[in-house]
């Protein structure tokens, strides 16, 4: 389609065929396994779909250590277990040990409220190499609220100091929007007094649970400058100690983020009954077919399957993309996010300021920024679902 084919994937013990025409050149850094999406938690800026994956559908502990022994054959160095809560998977051990065996370095994204110290002990001795842990905000009451949840913020600090008494690397991550952003200081200082070596703090994307709750999520551009002027002190003064990964909010953005690092180039997602995707929100976008564990192998899924085809490269764009001379760095931006706010896919990502869209998308997010923000609409209020309740599995 766009790049050149390559020799390198190893296939040895998945062999598969691939096809004449030229696919992708490098084999995926990374892989999010998303176990479940069972979560206790309802955050109401959620990536998973509106119509989460119910357990009877999920993938079984053998078929989820195969796709651990498929991705270190096609070359993937990072899974990322993630859900919804991975932690609600009874046999995350088995999991992580099959995933350590094969080589592969082993990420825990949690939300920490379901972890034991002897369990989290148990997933480090058979291999888990890194935690990262979520938190809503420093301010206790504030943090059950966005996540509807009560007494997290206690358990996630215990959470922090199990990992590091473990010598386990630490990050935290803090989605940011307009209901914690006067938090971003203390966020700072919680990071740095509960041993993290890395914060992320990335504003929240617009689709999915998101996007409902656009209006309740979106700072204003004052704010937003507030922090990232916050972020830069930091940044400075703490070198050394803790490194901060700020991702800046779509619609103050002068480019967009080349989201997942550009579709169909790094990282493969595979939600709870083994569909595979090019980026966790993929389903929301009209017309497409995921190819499935259960049925084809993840190389000849990686090289050959449809949807990471659909918009891999550079040759699906229209303009202003096609012409721009950053094309290959930010690929368009987020094709779900182009879908979610202009209906079509293969448009350049509003948060582009070069989009004939986005000039109206700022005015939308001063507008909202400046409206008194609406109750959330939390994650369990799904069309067409629940949330799947934390005693199925
Ligand atoms: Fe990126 Fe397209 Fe904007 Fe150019 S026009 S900066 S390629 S999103
Ligand atoms: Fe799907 Fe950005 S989340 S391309």
């Amino acid at each position: 389609m766009n790049e050149i084919i390559t020799k390198e994937i190893n296939t040895s013990s998945h062999a598969v065929e691939l096809q004449p025409e030229p696919v992708c050149a490098r084999a995926p850094v990374g892989l999010l396994a998303e176990l479940t999406h069972r979560c206790p938690l309802q955050c109401p800026y959620c990536s998973n779909p509106l119509e989460l994956e119910r357990t009877n559908i999920e993938l079984s502990t053998a078929e989820w250590q195969d796709v651990m022994r498929q991705a270190a054959d096609l070359g993937i160095l990072q899974i990322h277990l993630s859900g919804g809560e991975p932690t609600a998977r009874k046999d995350l051990e088995q999991i992580v040990e099959t995933a350590a065996k094969a080589g592969l370095y082993q990420n825990l994204i949690t939300a920490g409220v379901l972890l034991t110290k002897e369990r989290l002990q148990k997933l480090a001795d058979l291999g888990l190499d890194h935690v990262q842990l979520s938190i809503q905000d420093v301010d206790p009451e504030n943090a059950d609220r966005i996540a509807a949840y009560k007494g997290g913020s206690a358990k996630k600090r215990e959470v922090a100091r199990w990992v590091k008494d473990l010598g386990l690397p630490l990050t935290i991550n803090a989605p940011m929007h307009r209901q914690n952003i006067h938090s971003m200081k203390a966020i700072i200082d919680y990071s740095v007094e509960v041993g993290a070596g890395r914060l992320e703090v990335a504003h929240i994307q617009y689709y999915a649970w998101a996007l409902k709750n656009r209006a309740a999520l979106m700072p204003t551009l004052e704010d937003f400058q507030r922090t990232a002027e916050i972020v830069e002190e930091a940044k400075e003064r703490l070198k050394g100690i803790l490194v901060i990964d700020f991702v800046v909010p779509d619609y103050y953005a002068k480019y967009p983020k080349p989201c997942m690092g550009g579709w169909g180039r790094g990282v493969m997602n595979v939600t709870p009954s083994g569909r595979v995707l090019p980026c966790h929100a993929a389903e929301s976008l009209p017309g497409f077919t995921f190819d499935n564990v259960r049925d084809r192998k993840l190389a000849d899924i990686w090289l050959n399957g449809d949807a990471f085809q659909k918009y891999r490269g550079t040759s699906w764009m229209k303009e202003p993309c096609q012409s721009c001379p950053r094309k290959e760095k930010d690929y368009g931006g987020c094709r779900c996010q182009a879908f979610a706010l202009t209906g079509d896919a293969t448009n350049t990502d509003p948060a582009c300021s070069l989009s004939p869209m986005h000039q109206d998308w700022a005015k939308v997010a001063a507008l909202e920024s400046h409206t008194r923000p609406p109750e959330f609409v939390y994650r369990r209020m799904g069309k067409g679902g629940t949330t799947p309740h934390m005693s199925e599995g």
